[in-house]
């Protein structure tokens, strides 16, 4: 199952320079660590995304793709709720990409493709699914455009993510400051799902609903997402010159007594979840 792999040891220094489906990096990293938290974000938000897959893939799915698959959870998760007959996670990690392939079957596979470029491997697709990954592209309304030419007649697209994580705690709040930071110098932003909800769309794709929904993990779940979170990016060099070391060690050591129990800082994701058919 996704979610006891021990993390693999290819780094992203595996690939180096041009190599063009790398050279897009995932802001938030793809260490054993950023594939630890990939585990308990996959926990986390489970269950409201099975509800989303499983109210909008009633038809029958023969190719179903996730787009930045990760380590593999969202791709088992869109192949079980969907009943897809093949299942197809795309990204371009290599090193998420080794742990996805230790779960991988017959009917669930893993591909390295960089999403921003088309066709995708397998396409045209009956199902395509993408959670918290246009949060990480600088372009994401014309990702979305994109996707949709990868679709079958009646085919369906699926966006699950963040639309806002809201919280009062001086704890998080600091957290969200660096976030923000580190995400708006890459020309990314976290809270997205505003953005993607007044996109427009190609002629002859179907907004079928777009809603948000609430999650409110534990504040010991927060604390060890952020917490992990912080630890994968804590020393990019432009992070530490607009903060300094003593804000990010504080909030490493304020986040670690919140994974502790120690603080109680609670947050509550509003994660904006969109649907569209392709006629
Ligand atoms: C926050 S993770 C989400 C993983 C998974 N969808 C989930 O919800 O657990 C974002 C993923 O997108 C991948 N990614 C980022 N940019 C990408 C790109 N241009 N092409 C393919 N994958 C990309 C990252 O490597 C990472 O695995």
């Amino acid at each position: 199952m996704p979610g006891e792999h021990m993390p693999g040891t290819a780094q992203p220094s595996d690939i180096k320079g041009d190599d063009p489906v790398t050279r897009h990096r995932y802001t938030f990293g793809d260490s054993d660590l950023a594939a630890s938290r990939l585990a308990l974000l996959a926990d986390v938000f489970a269950e409201s995304s099975r509800r989303f897959i499983r109210a909008a893939a009633s038809h029958p799915i023969r190719t179903a793709v996730d787009l930045g698959c990760g380590p593999g959870f969202t791709t088992h998760l869109v192949a079980e709720t969907s009943h897809s007959s093949r299942t197809i996670g795309l990204d371009n990690s290599v090193s998420f990409l080794e742990l996805a392939r230790e779960s991988a079957t017959e009917n669930v596979r893993f591909q390295r493709h960089d999403v921003r470029t088309v066709p995708f491997p397998e396409a045209p697709a009956d199902l395509i699914y993408c959670r918290f990954l246009l949060t990480h592209l600088s372009e994401p309304v014309e990702s979305l455009n994109l996707w949709t030419t990868q679709l079958t007649e009646g085919g369906v697209l699926l966006i699950d993510e963040v639309e806002q994580v809201e919280t009062s705690h001086p704890v998080l709040l600091r957290y969200q400051a660096a976030v923000n930071a580190l995400l708006s110098g890459e020309g990314q932003r976290l809270e997205i799902g505003s953005v993607l909800d007044a996109a427009d769309m190609p002629a002859g794709v179907h907004r079928m609903s777009s809603h948000v929904v609430v999650v409110a993990p534990a504040p010991t779940e927060v604390g060890q997402m952020f917490h992990a979170n912080l630890r994968s990016w804590r020393s990019d060099p432009r992070l530490i010159e607009k903060f300094g070391n003593a804000y990010l060690n504080d909030l490493e050591r304020d986040l670690a007594a919140v994974v502790r129990g120690e603080i109680a800082a609670s947050a509550r994701w509003h994660i904006r979840q969109m649907s569209y058919e392709r006629r």
